[in-house]
Parts: structure tokens; sequence; C-alpha cells
């Protein structure tokens, strides 16, 4: 394991200089690498025009998808390139088949789009099943073993929860949901990039997430990963020219799709968002998931400490194995806190009941104190 020099990356993101910024949960710090690759695609636009698609573009969208299948044990064949994680779930779900399986597990932790994907489909007989979480920080698995049964099609679920932290064991649930004949997908938005994963590992048929938080890319990309042994078998309802075999014939009278997991792409990229998101992707690649996951525990858990010493009351899980690097601090009127705090330059998101605390590997000890000084001053917990 090489060891990052942190500082130095940290002056990568000139962004840290204007304020505390403790919310990649929400969004990711822009690299100068992706300010300049952006930069780099309005030059090739502004002097290539159209041909800057056949020498440049394309192969920058397969750059993308083979940096994002090295981070996560895949290979390029698997990867798919989508502007968002519902358009992933769309292009997915739609190739499943829901007659004789209608049951789709998720729980109320999961991000809802998640759940609102699957509620949409209620009219062709699908029957989301969402599992309540008894503490709102995790759900036992022994709910989603029970849940899932021979009626089950998919289990949707986070791998960690944006309103806890908590990390999942999706290598468990993936067992789970194939013992019963189920497939098992999985949303790592708030997951991939701050945490190592190994999709073989994890036994996994489809990993979707986004680029713009802990992958420091920028709105605009998602990434679909399918098993490969599954894509043969799954035909998209949603096609698009992107995803046809013979996509440069523009032959209006046959649908072949791709052999590989491209056939779950539509349409036009946006390559303005490609060029950024593959920056950040190779900043992440660079510095590795095994230093970043070390780096964000290490900062996260002054934080936790610092926050407990004032006595406030934290929504996270007991076992800092399971905790990434979100903290939700329970406050009882989030929008003052989070607005008291940006007042102060320092910037953290808020969430109903909570605000969401989250540093990255550019963050710093000093950062958490002037974070938790400000808090202290600001919930008026003086003694
Ligand atoms: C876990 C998770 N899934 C999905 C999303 C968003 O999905 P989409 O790309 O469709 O906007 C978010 C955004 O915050 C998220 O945290």
């Amino acid at each position: 394991m090489n060891h990052p020099n942190w500082d130095t990356w940290r002056q990568e993101f000139p962004g840290l200089n204007k304020n505390t910024y403790l919310n990649t949960v929400s969004l990711g710090q822009l690299s100068k690498r992706s300010r300049s690759a952006v930069n780099r695609f309005l030059d090739l636009w502004e002097e290539r025009g159209a041909s800057a698609w056949y020498s440049y573009w394309l192969k920058e969208l397969d750059g993308l998808r083979r940096e994002f299948a090295r981070l996560i044990g895949a290979s390029v064949d698997e990867i798919a390139i989508l502007p968002n994680i519902s358009s992933a779930l769309a292009a997915v779900s739609s190739s499943l088949n829901f007659e004789q399986r209608k049951r789709v597990v998720s729980c109320e932790l999961d991000f809802p789009t998640i759940t609102h994907h699957f509620l949409a489909k209620k009219s062709q007989g699908v029957e989301a099943h969402i599992l309540a979480s008894p503490d709102q920080i995790g759900v036992p698995l022994e709910a989603f073993e029970s849940a899932i049964d021979e009626e089950t099609a998919l289990v949707a679920t986070c791998r960690v929860y944006f309103t806890s932290g908590y990390i999942q064991d999706i290598q468990a649930i993936s067992e789970m949901a194939h013992r019963k004949g189920a497939l098992c997908l999985v949303d790592d938005y708030q997951g991939t990039g701050q945490l190592p994963i190994d999709v073989k590992r994890a036994g996994v048929d489809f990993l979707v997430t986004g680029g713009l938080k802990w992958l420091i890319g920028g709105p605009g990309v998602a990434y679909l990963y399918v098993r490969r042994e599954l894509i043969p078998e799954l035909e998209p309802r949603v096609a698009g020219w992107f995803g046809h075999r013979r996509q440069f014939d523009f032959d209006p009278y046959t649908l072949e799709f791709r052999d590989d997991a491209q056939r779950f792409e539509t349409g036009t990229p946006s390559v303005a968002a490609v060029y950024a998101a593959k920056a950040g992707l190779e900043i992440i690649n660079e510095i590795g998931p095994h230093n970043l996951r070390q780096r964000t525990a290490y900062l996260n858990q002054d934080l936790v400490a610092r926050l407990q010493e004032l006595g406030l009351t934290l929504r996270i899980p007991l076992d800092p194995q399971k905790q990434a690097g979100i903290t939700i601090l329970e406050v009882p009127e989030p929008m003052r806190v989070t607005r008291d705090l940006a007042d102060r330059h320092i910037i953290v998101d808020k969430r109903p009941g909570a605000v969401r605390i989250a540093p990255y590997f550019y963050n710093t000890l000093e950062e958490n104190e002037i974070v938790v000084r400000a808090l202290d001053e600001i919930l008026g917990l003086k003694r």
C-alpha cells in the first residue's frame, strides 16, 4: 500500500481554502484535475467540432468505464455509463421478468429513489416490500432473511445508508438472495470511493453508483455494473442507439443488443460530465480505496469522539467498523444549525431531524475541531 501525502492531495482542491467543507456526502470537492479535464473537453469542442467524437470523446467514455471497472474489481465489458442512478435502475428493472416473481425487497433506510422506482411498478404487479429499521441506524440481516422468499425477484438495497452511515453486509444479503433464486442489486452511491469494494467477492449481480460524492467527479455520470454471466439473458426494454451492437449502421429495422453491459446504455452521454468524472476517478484509483478508507475512518472517528465529548446525540452504528465516513448528529432545528454553520463558512448538510457531517481524505483534524467548536456555540452547550 502506498502512503499518500494528504497535505499534497489537499492542494488539488482549491475550494477547501474557501470554506470548512465537510459535505462530501452530498457533493465531493472539485479537483484541479477535473477542472482542466473539462477545459480540455471545451477546447476539443471548439477546435474539432463533431470529429472530436471519434478521435477523443468515445475514447474518453471507454477510459471512464475502464477506470471504474478497475476500482470495483470488474472487467470493462461489465460496465455501463448512465446519467444517474434512477436511469440505471430503470434500465436494469426493464430487463427483469416480474411475472413469476413479483417481490422486490428493500428497506426504509435505502435512498428513496430505490423504493420509488419499484413502487411505480405497482400497476405491473410488482410488490415493493420495504423493511422497517428498528433504530433508524440499520436493518437486521434476519429481517432480510425472512423477507426474501421464492416470490422475490430482486433484493435492491444500499451498502451505506445515507442517514446513518451504517455499512451493510452486502455479501451476506447477496447470498441470501441467491439461496432463494433472487438477484441482488446494490446502490453503492454512499460507498464506492470511500470504501473498498470487490464486486466479485461481494457476489452481487448489479451495482449502481454515482460520480458526484465520494468519486469526486461532479454530477451527470452514474455507473452500472452487471455480472457478466447475466448480461446475455437480460434484454432491456428501454433501448437506444448506444446499446446497439451496430450503432453506426443506423439500421432502423433490427434491434441487436451489444454483448456487453453497454446494452443498458441508451443515448448520447454528457461528455463534459464524462471528462470531469474520469479525472475524479483517476484520483480515487491513484490514492486507492484502502488508503481512502483508513484516512476517512481516522478523521471520522476523531469527529465522533469530539461530538460525544459534548454529550450530543449521534445516529450512527456503535461499531466503528460498521460506520462509513458519514456522521449524523440529531438536532432540533437542522435548518437553522446548517445555516448558522454556513454563516461561519462551515458547510455541512441537513436531513430530517439531523445534520450530516462527512470528512473525506482532503479534510483535516483541525476542520473537525472548527465544526465542533462552532456547534458547541450554536447549540448553546457552553457549560
Ligand atoms: C444512496 C443514494 N442513491 C441514489 C442517489 C441519487 O440517485 P440519482 O442519481 O438517481 O439522483 C443518492 C443521492 O444522494 C444516494 O445518496
